[in-house]
């Protein structure tokens, strides 16, 4: 990597938070609060949430997509009662993807029927719940599914509306964890195979459901908006069918969501609201050669509403230089975190920009490792980045780009307890939700009973 001695003071634009700026003392603010003041509180490792970002973020995808209501947040990227209340404030709409999300987001006072509901398994505990809240749309995804939910729509006495999850065909160009769309996976109902025109068929005659439309996600961290008009386009005729044999016109088109950002200052941005305008003209065209009515197109993103929203602060550990062969050396630094907060690298091999946030750094760059503190050679954040050489012990680092999908798949491996996270706003912090502590992880733990 070739980077000048300056660059790694600079932080880019396009990665980090909106309202991260670095002061005249080398220490990096968000939203006007100074990264080291956040750590003296509530100490390493730390996530930092820009709450305008984000709700900036929430209204430039409303805007592209002709409508905050058109735009449903995927909370599976990130969920607390606290962000539920920005989107309901943006006038979001909100997905969830399992019993648990639905009743934090219930909790937080979102209203219920603008929820919907994913899941490739919704046992019947969770679909009662679903009916019994009134949630806006379930997304049905497999066929006992259809008929369980009918059944409790019916021994409630009321009708739920759905949408029917469709697998198009489409080859996302991501990674294969995170690509959905394709026919061998477990999501959805196949178009090619036919289960899903037998499942919008079911959907349509089932008493007590009221089918709006249907659904389909084609993967994540897409930026070949090809696949999203592909998608649209096949199920478009469906929608053409629907109408034909049925005698209906669907009223929505939901594309699920998949929008790609970058992580590395090399990356380059979607332009969201071109791929919206694009999507929604070929959805008119091809509706109009169609011959039924434009359906309403709804998308779910997730990472490109919150991920850009936060950094993780890490403070760094051990430091050591390690030979690698004859004449060859690898510099490793460690900080105190790592899988446990952000199994991301591990899983996907997914990059992370890290810059140092507590003061200006300096130094001959030199190839080094930024690893983790488990048990777990894997640990690894970043695999090779360009490091100024004084960056030392002690020293607080930041990665950018981790508000999406790091909290929510954070374990406890080597007993460790999940970071604190933080939101910031006008110079103001505010603790969103607090670290774990030992005591939380043996509140868990049985003794048995000694008689
Ligand atoms: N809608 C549905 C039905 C989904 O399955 C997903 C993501 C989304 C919307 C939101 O996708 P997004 O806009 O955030 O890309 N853990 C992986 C990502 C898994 C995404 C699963 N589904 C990661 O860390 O990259």
């Amino acid at each position: 990597m070739s980077m000048h001695l300056s660059d790694f003071n600079e932080l880019p634009s396009h990665v980090w938070p909106r309202n991260a700026r670095r002061n005249n003392d080398g220490t990096v603010t968000i939203a006007g609060v100074a990264l080291p003041d956040i750590v003296a509180e509530h100490g390493t490792p730390v996530m930092v949430f820009d709450e305008d970002d984000f709700r900036s973020r929430c209204r430039d995808m409303a805007q592209a997509f002709h409508g905050a209501e058109n735009v449903h947040y995927a909370s599976k990227a990130m969920l607390s009662t606290r962000i539920v209340r920005w989107v309901k404030d943006e006038g979001l709409s909100l997905d969830v993807a399992s019993l648990n999300e639905l009743l934090i987001a219930l909790r937080a006072g979102f209203p219920a029927e603008r929820i919907t509901v994913h899941g490739n398994t919704k046992n019947r505990e969770f679909l009662q719940r679903c009916v019994a809240a009134r949630v806006g749309h379930v997304v049905l995804d497999a066929p006992g599914e259809l008929v369980e939910l009918n059944e409790i729509a019916a021994e409630m006495n009321q009708h739920q509306s759905v949408f029917v999850r469709v697998t198009p065909g489409v080859d996302a160009h991501t990674h294969e964890f995170i690509a959905t769309s394709h026919e061998d996976q477990k999501f959805g109902f196949s178009l090619a195979a036919g289960d899903a025109w037998q499942a919008v068929v079911d959907a349509h005659q089932a008493s007590n459901l009221d089918l709006d439309g249907i659904h389909c996600h084609v993967g994540s961290q897409v930026f070949d908006a090809d696949g999203f008009t592909l998608a649209a386009d096949r199920l478009l005729e469906l929608f053409a069918r629907v109408h034909q044999e049925l005698g209906v016109q669907l009223p929505i088109l939901d594309l699920g969501g998949g929008y790609g950002v970058p992580y590395l200052a090399d990356d380059s941005e979607l332009d969201i609201s071109g791929i919206a305008t694009d999507l929604i003209t070929a959805v008119n065209n091809k509706a109009a050669f169609l011959g039924i009515d434009p359906p309403q197109v709804v998308v779910e993103p997730g990472r490109a509403l919150v991920g850009p929203a936060a950094v993780t602060i890490y403070e760094v550990g051990a430091d050591k230089n390690v030979q690698i062969d004859d004449d060859r050396y690898r510099r490793y630094l460690a900080v105190d975190g790592g899988m446990s907060d952000n199994i991301r690298p591990a899983l996907y091999g997914a990059d992370y920009d890290a810059r140092v946030v507590s003061r200006f750094t300096d130094g001959h760059q030199k190839s080094t490792r930024l690893v983790g503190a488990h048990c777990e050679s894997g640990d690894i954040l970043i695999p090779d980045f360009a490091c100024p050489a004084d960056v030392h012990t002690g020293d607080l680092l930041g990665l950018a780009v981790t508000g999406a999908y790091c909290y929510p798949m954070s374990s406890r491996y080597n007993a460790f307890t999940r970071p604190a996270v933080v939101s910031v706003r006008d110079g103001r912090a505010e603790l969103m939700l607090r670290r774990e502590t030992i005591e939380d992880l043996l509140s868990l733990d049985v003794e048995p009973d000694v008689h």
